[in-house]
């Protein structure tokens, strides 16, 4: 594995992560803990250090999930989760984002999570309005300065959203969470040189397109009904994954894990500090470990 500085944080991370929005079951699939309890235990073996998860994927589930899975292990982890949503049901949620409706957040996820602090705590896709709220930034560094978060990060709702991530350093705000992929690549022109020329620390999100990056969907492929991705567009899907097999034909090695690569080129841009793919299986967790190697290789070029 190999570990990046996010930004002014002083916390090395590994640069890859584990996503697990897939833990609340929007992705036509149900967890169980000993299924998740491996994917960490994997994980932590071949060094992965950074977990994100959010208040809404499942009521809190996926950090219930989580929560179990480190529970002795704590300090071998930095956890990212984030605020601003209640989840109802699958696909449906509220935005309670008043400064006690954070503050209550807060506490759930300190004990869905098992533990007195949490390490990342970000801004879940809010509005400009909202987010420019000072009465909740101001109860967000209350809780920092009790020790219940150490550092304040904003997932960036749209990716070009220039506005709030040039905000990040007069608010307290440490590194951003942004979509950045091989077929979205938006930032490259919009928050990264804001990132730099602020120091802030950047993990990119969705860095496999949804699973499209990993070469296994074809043009007219159609989701399941519990998978959010049957809720996309589907002329627009299947233009994204002619687009895919244009990139694996021309861009990536003979030989090459389409998966692996895809986060590999996200790292070769230094401005990332690490991907956080979204994994479902213990063999997904250990394929997007191994995209590091086409890094050492010089597999990937930008
Ligand atoms: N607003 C926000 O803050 C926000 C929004 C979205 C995501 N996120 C965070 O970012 C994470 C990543 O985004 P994402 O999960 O939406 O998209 P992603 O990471 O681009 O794609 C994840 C999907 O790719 C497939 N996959 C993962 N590893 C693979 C491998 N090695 N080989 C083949 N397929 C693989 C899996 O689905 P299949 O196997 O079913 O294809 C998985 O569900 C989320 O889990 C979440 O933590 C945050």
């Amino acid at each position: 594995m190999k570990y990046r500085t996010l930004g002014s944080t002083g916390l090395k991370v590994s640069v890859i992560g584990i996503g697990t929005w897939q833990f609340g079951g929007e992705w036509n699939k149900t967890f169980e803990q000993q299924e998740v309890n491996e994917m960490f235990a994997r994980g932590q073996e071949l060094g992965i250090n950074l977990v994100d998860t959010a208040e809404c994927y499942g009521d809190h589930l996926s950090e219930c999930l989580i929560g179990k899975a480190l529970e002795g292990q704590r300090d071998q982890w930095i956890i990212a989760t984030k605020f601003g949503h209640q989840f109802h049901e699958c696909f449906h949620r509220s935005e309670p984002r008043t400064p006690k409706d954070c503050l209550q957040q807060l506490e759930d996820s300190l004990k869905a999570l098992r533990t007195d602090h949490i390490d990342l705590y970000q801004y879940h896709s809010w509005a400009d309005q909202q987010f420019f709220d000072d009465d909740v930034l101001a109860v967000l560094h209350q809780a920092k300065a009790q020790g219940k978060i150490r550092h304040l990060g904003n997932s960036v709702g749209n990716n070009q959203n220039v506005k709030q991530v040039q905000a990040s350093r007069e608010r307290g705000i440490e590194f951003i969470q942004i979509v950045y992929n091989r077929l979205d690549r938006a930032p490259e022109n919009t928050c990264f040189p804001i990132c730099e020329e602020q120091q802030l620390g950047v993990l990119a999100r969705v860095p496999l397109a949804s699973g499209y990056l990993s070469g296994k969907y074809k043009p007219g492929v159609r989701f399941p009904e519990g998978d959010v991705r049957a809720k996309w567009k589907a002329p627009d899907l299947d233009k994204k994954l002619l687009e895919v097999e244009r990139i694996q034909r021309e861009e990536v090695p003979a030989g090459v894990s389409m998966a692996e690569w895809a986060l590999a080129w996200c790292l070769k841009n230094p401005v990332v500090t690490s991907v956080i793919p979204g994994c479902k299986s213990v063999e997904q967790v250990q394929s997007n470990a191994r995209a590091v190697s086409l890094i050492e290789n010089g597999l990937v070029s930008i």
